[in-house]
């Protein structure tokens, strides 16, 4: 059979790489908005996952004309009524690194016991074509934020994100381990069914 493409509505080399290992047993070829010219600003202006997902996904398959998955995800901290959420991305402003972003929830949470520190991370994917939105499915990952950054794989909260089971951040884990438990693989694996149920596989 021949490869579907499709392209993912991101510009983080680093989502492009989890969700190509994760769906590695498919025939998919992904390509990155960043590889593309002039792709449009979509505003994230949803007030869930799942709006900003669809959002996405319809908006850049329409644009370029292609099957399209879009990913949006973030983390909600219990303690601080699930902040920052959807806003995850902008949480220390636009520009900020994950560095920054990770400073600033790491200071906002100081004076937090350990039973205080709940998390989680939560993941909705979404695949559109240009006539509009195909199916949405969403995941969520359970964890604990640590008091500092430990671990150097991942990328943005992944330092001070722990899985308690595994008693380490996802930083600190292998990416084949994460990419087993993450909120993005438990999405990808409904992904993956939805794909194999629906005309395209
Ligand atoms: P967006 O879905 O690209 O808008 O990302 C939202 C925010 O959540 C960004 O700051 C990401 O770095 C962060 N984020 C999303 N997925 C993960 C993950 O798997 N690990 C760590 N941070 C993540």
């Amino acid at each position: 059979m021949d490869k579907i493409n499709i392209l993912i509505g991101s510009t983080n080399p680093k989502k492009k790489i989890e969700i190509t290992n994760i769906t590695k047993d498919l025939n998919i070829q992904f390509t990155l908005l960043e590889e593309l010219n002039n792709a449009p600003e979509i505003l994230e202006d949803g007030k869930t996952f799942k709006d900003n997902a669809v959002k996405k996904a319809t908006a850049f398959a329409k644009w370029n004309g292609s099957l399209t998955l879009a990913d949006d995800s973030g983390l909600e901290v219990k303690s601080l009524n699930n902040r920052p959420g959807v806003y995850s991305a902008r949480y220390a402003g636009e520009g900020a690194t994950d560095e920054m972003r990770i400073k600033k929830l790491l200071a906002e949470m100081a004076a937090f016991s350990a039973e205080d520190r709940k998390a989680r991370f939560k993941c909705a994917i979404a695949l559109a074509n240009p006539e509009g939105l195909l199916f949405v499915v969403e995941a969520k990952c359970d964890g604990i934020i640590t008091a500092e950054p430990r671990g150097k794989n991942g990328f943005g909260y992944d330092p001070i994100f722990a899985f308690p089971e595994y008693g380490k951040t996802f930083a600190e884990l292998t990416p084949e381990t994460k990419n087993m438990i993450s909120h993005r693989a438990k999405a990808l694996l409904l992904f993956k069914e939805k794909l194999k149920e629906s005309l395209l596989f």
